[in-house]
């Protein structure tokens, strides 16, 4: 092999690993971002929901998001998996009750979230459940 083509070789040869390396770099980072992120198509609120959503920004919202739509330490409550025929009402109220061992996600566990009432959690599930909807969640 002459001296410039073993040059073009190797320089090609760098190239390529470079690439991968890059690749892979790139492949291992957005593995490691857990959040998933939706977009909230926020509605009119009144009534239980405006209230619910004063009590979710206070609670919930750190690792829920905003508007619900998933954060750092929780999943989007407005998702398929969390409409009322497969999260019925009653499991806000155990999640906030108890916390919730994970088992959708990759998040971590739920701690229970003391200091809100039955009635601020009827308001929240209003609030959710108005989002959903609106959301084409029902
Ligand atoms: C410290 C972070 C954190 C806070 C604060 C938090 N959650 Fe969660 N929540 C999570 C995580 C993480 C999950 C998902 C667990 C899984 O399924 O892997 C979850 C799941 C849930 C679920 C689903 C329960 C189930 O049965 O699967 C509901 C409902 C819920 N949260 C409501 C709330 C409400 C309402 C509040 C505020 C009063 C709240 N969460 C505050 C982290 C949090």
């Amino acid at each position: 092999m002459s001296p410039i083509r073993l040059i073009v070789v190797l320089v090609l040869a760098g190239l390529t690993g470079v690439a991968v390396i890059w690749l892979l770099v790139r492949g291992s980072t957005s593995e490691q971002s857990l959040t998933h992120q939706v977009a909230v198509n926020v509605p009119q609120l009144s009534g239980a929901a405006a209230s619910g959503k004063v009590v979710f920004d206070r609670n919930c919202v750190a690792c829920h998001g905003a508007n619900a739509g998933g954060g750092p330490g929780g999943p989007p409550l407005v998702h398929k998996i969390y409409e009322p025929g497969h999260h019925a009402d009653i499991s806000f109220v155990l999640a906030v009750k108890n916390g919730v061992r994970q088992h959708h996600w990759s998040f971590g566990s739920m701690p229970p979230i003391p200091g809100v009432s039955e009635a601020e959690v009827a308001q929240i599930i209003a609030y959710v459940r108005t989002l959903q909807r609106a959301n084409g969640i029902r």
